[in-house]
């Protein structure tokens, strides 16, 4: 419902055109707090323009976005304060370890010093990376990049995280390190997760919901189970969510 105060972001038919193409069409969809969504689709279905749009980086064409109420258009600086966005391509400034990009984060966002400090190695053992404080991020594998990356947006508190494909060109064993440390920020901490990734069967795993979009279009969401249902009907059989996804796309 539209008053439930534990909704985080809702879309209304909103729609992003370029030129004439529709990037996002009339997508309306609802992350609650303390949820995982599994945001999925192929390569071009619109997650990005999605994301940009919610983080008021890119003005709708049509229809309306809230993050806890917020207009992100309007209301620009408080809703990219609840955001902890971490984009497709983390930079990193290489010659910095994660301690000296920590700290350069935290002023970035005018977190206090005598704060940060103790945030700072509290987020870095969060992460898994307290015996790699004083490398330096040039020398961290993609998964280490990834999850200084995460230790980053969270510096700010943020109520929501972004991660657009988090996962992307990580081997199976990062990929997974990876996941298991999102579901355990949902777990211990109760952060609501809207995650695009390609990796289905840890998202399967980890997402309370999922909603898969083609072409502009989210073209199913729900549970595990309601998707299952929709597309298959009812039966003893469990789906996964790749079987259901794939089903989806070529019918599509
Ligand atoms: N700034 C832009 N200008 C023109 N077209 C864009 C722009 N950004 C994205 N698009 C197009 O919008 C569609 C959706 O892209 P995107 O949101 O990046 O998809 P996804 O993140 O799901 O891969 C694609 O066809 C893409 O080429
Ligand atoms: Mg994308």
């Amino acid at each position: 419902m539209d008053t439930d105060n534990n909704v985080v972001v809702k879309t209304t038919n909103l729609t992003k055109r370029y030129g004439d193409q529709t990037a996002v069409d009339n997508l309306s969809f609802t992350l609650r707090e303390g949820e995982i969504f599994g945001f999925l689709g192929p390569n071009g279905a619109g997650k990005t323009t999605t994301l940009l749009m919610l983080l008021g980086l890119t003005r709708p064409s049509g229809g309306e976005a809230l993050v806890c109420g917020l207009d992100p258009v309007r209301k620009a600086k408080e809703v990219k304060r609840l955001i902890g966005y971490m984009p497709e391509n983390v930079g990193f400034y290489p010659e910095l370890d994660a301690i000296q990009s920590m700290e350069y984060i935290a002023a970035l966002n005018a977190i206090p010093e005598s704060n940060a400090r103790k945030r700072l190695w509290e987020l870095l053992e969060l992460v898994g990376l307290q015996n790699d404080a004083y490398k330096k991020v040039a020398n961290y594998s993609r998964g280490m990049k990834q999850r200084l990356g995460i230790a980053e947006v969270l510096l700010k508190d943020p109520k929501v995280l972004f991660l657009d494909e988090p996962t992307l060109g990580l081997d199976p064993e990062a990929a997974l390190n990876l996941i298991d440390l999102i579901a355990r920020l949902k777990e211990d901490h109760n952060m609501t997760v809207l995650l695009s990734s390609h990796h289905l069967h840890q998202v399967q795993k980890m997402s309370d919901r999922v909603g898969i979009m083609i072409e502009g279009r989210m073209v199913a969401q729900g549970t595990l189970d309601e998707l299952s249902r929709e597309k298959f009907g009812l039966g003893d059989k469990t789906y996964s969510l790749e079987e259901i996804y794939l089903k989806y796309f070529r019918e599509a």
